[in-house]
C-alpha cells in the first residue's frame, strides 16, 4: 500500500491504472489530508520530495509524490513549475487549465518555434528506500484546442510522433507515452528489479 500525495482524479485514475493489482494506492482524502501540502520549491524535484516527505512525516505512510509542467523553449521554459497557476492573479482568479491554455495560446501567437517538453519527477519513499524517478515527452502547442480528454494542457499539446493531441487520446494511449507514465514506468522497473513488488 503507497500514499500518492494528489487528490486530482485524472492522476489518481492513471496511476491506480499503471499500479493495478501491485501495489494499492491511496489518496490524500483516503487517509483524511485535507491540506494544501506545500510546493515552495523552483523545481520538479524539489517540489516532489517536498510532498512526499510532508506525508512520510505528518501521517507515516510510505509515500509517492509527483511535480509536473509544461516547458515551452520559446518562452524560456515556461510555465514550468508554474504550470498550474499561470494565468492565476494575485487575488487567485484565472487559476485553471481554460485561462492557462488562453495565455500560452497568446504568447505563442505567431511564434514558429513550437517545441514543448511535458516533465514529471517522482518522489518514492517506499519500504525504507528513497527513489527519484524523471519522465519526459517531447512535443509541440498546437495555435488551437484539439480534443475533449485529459486535464490542464492536453488540447493544445501534441506528443512527437503523433497527429493527435494529448486530449484526443484515450487514457491508455496517452499513459503509455506520458511523462508521468514514463516516471512511473521507471519506478515499476525499479521495484521489480529490487523485488518490491
Ligand atoms: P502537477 O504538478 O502534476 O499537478 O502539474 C502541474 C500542472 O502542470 C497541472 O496543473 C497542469 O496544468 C500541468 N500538467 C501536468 N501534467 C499534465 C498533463 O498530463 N496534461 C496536461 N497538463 C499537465
Amino acid at each position: 500500500m503507497i500514499v500518492f500525495a494528489t487528490n486530482n482524479a485524472h492522476k489518481l485514475d492513471e496511476v491506480r491504472q499503471i499500479l493495478k493489482g501491485r501495489i494499492e494506492v491511496l489518496s490524500l482524502k483516503d487517509i483524511g489530508c485535507d491540506v494544501d501540502i506545500p510546493e515552495t520549491a523552483d523545481t520538479f524535484e524539489g517540489n516532489a520530495w517536498q510532498k512526499a516527505r510532508y506525508v512520510k512525516e505528518h501521517y507515516g505512510y510510505d509515500c509517492m509524490a509527483d511535480d509536473s509542467g509544461l516547458e515551452v523553449d520559446a518562452l524560456g521554459g515556461e510555465p514550468g513549475v508554474h504550470s498550474a497557476r499561470y494565468a492565476a492573479t494575485a487575488d487567485g482568479r484565472g487559476h485553471d487549465s481554460e485561462a492557462n491554455m488562453d495565455l500560452l495560446l497568446a504568447k505563442m501567437q505567431n511564434k514558429s518555434a513550437r517545441n514543448a517538453r511535458f516533465r514529471t519527477a517522482l518522489a518514492l519513499m517506499y519500504k525504507g528506500d528513497e527513489q527519484l524517478f524523471n519522465g519526459v515527452v517531447e512535443g509541440r502547442i498546437l495555435t488551437a484546442r484539439h480534443g475533449t480528454g485529459g486535464f490542464g494542457y492536453d488540447p493544445i499539446f501534441m506528443p512527437d510522433g503523433y497527429d493527435r493531441s494529448f486530449a484526443e487520446m484515450s487514457p491508455e494511449q496517452k499513459n503509455a507515452i506520458s511523462h508521468r507514465g514514463r516516471a512511473l514506468q521507471q519506478m515499476v522497473q525499479y521495484l521489480t528489479q529490487e523485488h518490491k513488488l
